[in-house]
């Protein structure tokens, strides 16, 4: 079988590690693009030069020209600028609106028959603007944002019941941004509910709450926890292993339910937005929504996170994107 090509658009921080973890997993072809002279060609004759040392037998090939990227199977959209301290992610919307509009029109071009999976922020809406532009399938073009805040409110968790990671699963719906929703009922042990192994924890149901919540905003929030402390820069080895956990089930077919910026149908009563929901990700891309049962609270939870969803793509059109 020819090896797949993946295309990555932007070689910044999590273009790199995304390099770097595609050819450790053998994953594919690289070609990674950035519109800085030399950066691409820089990082990925660096990530290369390892491959005696990993034993991986990938190409890494660093370009400047759109046309490297003909045939891609998957594409990686990371161009853009990531947050600087106290900015949120929708101060970025204009800036990152206006790239997104150029690397669309490229992957359109380049890449016709790709999946791709975005990253750049505000992600609901740069998902939305890159189906948009390049016209793929709803199920082709979609977002990383729930893998990576579900694992990080899975880390907090683990760490809080002194448990491992593997046997935490956790899982969060909603748009990117402060209004995301981690479903603390859905969270368990290998099973057993998250709640009822803090209760028992702490033989307290109002501690075990607090506990619980202080998870939940420490979830919402980490992202900006992160740039507070790098001060140059946003999140990039969690993100970039996020997409990849994507890309490995759709190369080989995996049929994984994991939570991805996804065009709903109607599917939780909502229709005509990319929202974080389950989804079965395999060769077709999301080729699936999974649907659960929400309370009215979660309900409530959820819509309001669409709402803002629906402002940021809202302000996108008042912008004329
Ligand atoms: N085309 C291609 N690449 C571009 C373009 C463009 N029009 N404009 C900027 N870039 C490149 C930059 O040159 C830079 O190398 O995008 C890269 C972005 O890399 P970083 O600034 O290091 O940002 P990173 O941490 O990788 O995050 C990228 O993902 O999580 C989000 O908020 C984050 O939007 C940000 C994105």
């Amino acid at each position: 079988m020819a090896r797949k090509k993946i295309a990555l658009i932007g070689g910044g921080q999590i273009g790199g590690v995304l390099t770097q973890l595609i050819a450790m997993k053998q994953l594919g072809d690289v070609v990674l693009f950035d519109i800085v002279e030399d950066l691409p060609q820089g990082k990925a004759l660096d990530i290369a030069e390892a491959s005696r040392v990993d034993l991986f037998d990938v190409n890494v090939k660093g370009t400047n020209d759109y046309k490297d990227i003909e045939g891609a199977d998957i594409v990686i959209i990371t161009a853009g600028l990531p947050r600087k301290p106290g900015m949120s992610r929708d101060d970025l919307l204009v800036t990152n609106a206006k790239i997104m509009q150029s690397v669309a029109e490229n992957v359109k071009k380049y890449a016709p028959s790709s999946i791709v999976i975005v990253i750049s922020n505000p992600l609901d809406a740069m998902v939305t603007l890159c189906q948009k532009i390049t016209g793929f399938p709803f199920s082709k073009v979609i977002g990383q944002a729930g893998v990576l805040d579900s694992s990080r409110f899975a880390t907090f968790i683990a760490w809080e019941l002194g448990v491992s990671v593997k046997d935490v699963n956790a899982l969060v719906l909603g748009g990117h941004g402060d209004t995301m929703v981690p479903l603390v009922r859905y969270a368990n042990v290998n099973g057993i509910p998250v709640m009822e192994l803090l209760e028992r924890k702490y033989n307290d149901k109002t501690k075990a709450k607090e506990v619980m919540d202080a998870m939940v905003n420490r979830t919402k929030m980490a992202g900006g926890e992160v740039v507070k402390l790098l001060k140059t820069g946003s999140a990039f080895y969690s993100p970039a292993s996020s997409a990849i956990a994507m890309t490995e089930a759709i190369i080989r077919d995996e049929k994984r339910v994991l939570p991805t910026c996804a065009y709903l149908n109607g599917e939780f009563g909502i229709s005509g937005f990319y929202v974080g929901v389950p989804a079965v990700l395999g060769k077709d891309g999301a080729e699936r929504i999974i649907e659960l049962t929400l309370s009215d609270e979660e309900k409530g939870m959820l819509e309001n996170s669409v709402k803002a969803v629906k402002e940021l793509v809202a302000d996108m059109d008042r912008l004329g994107f």
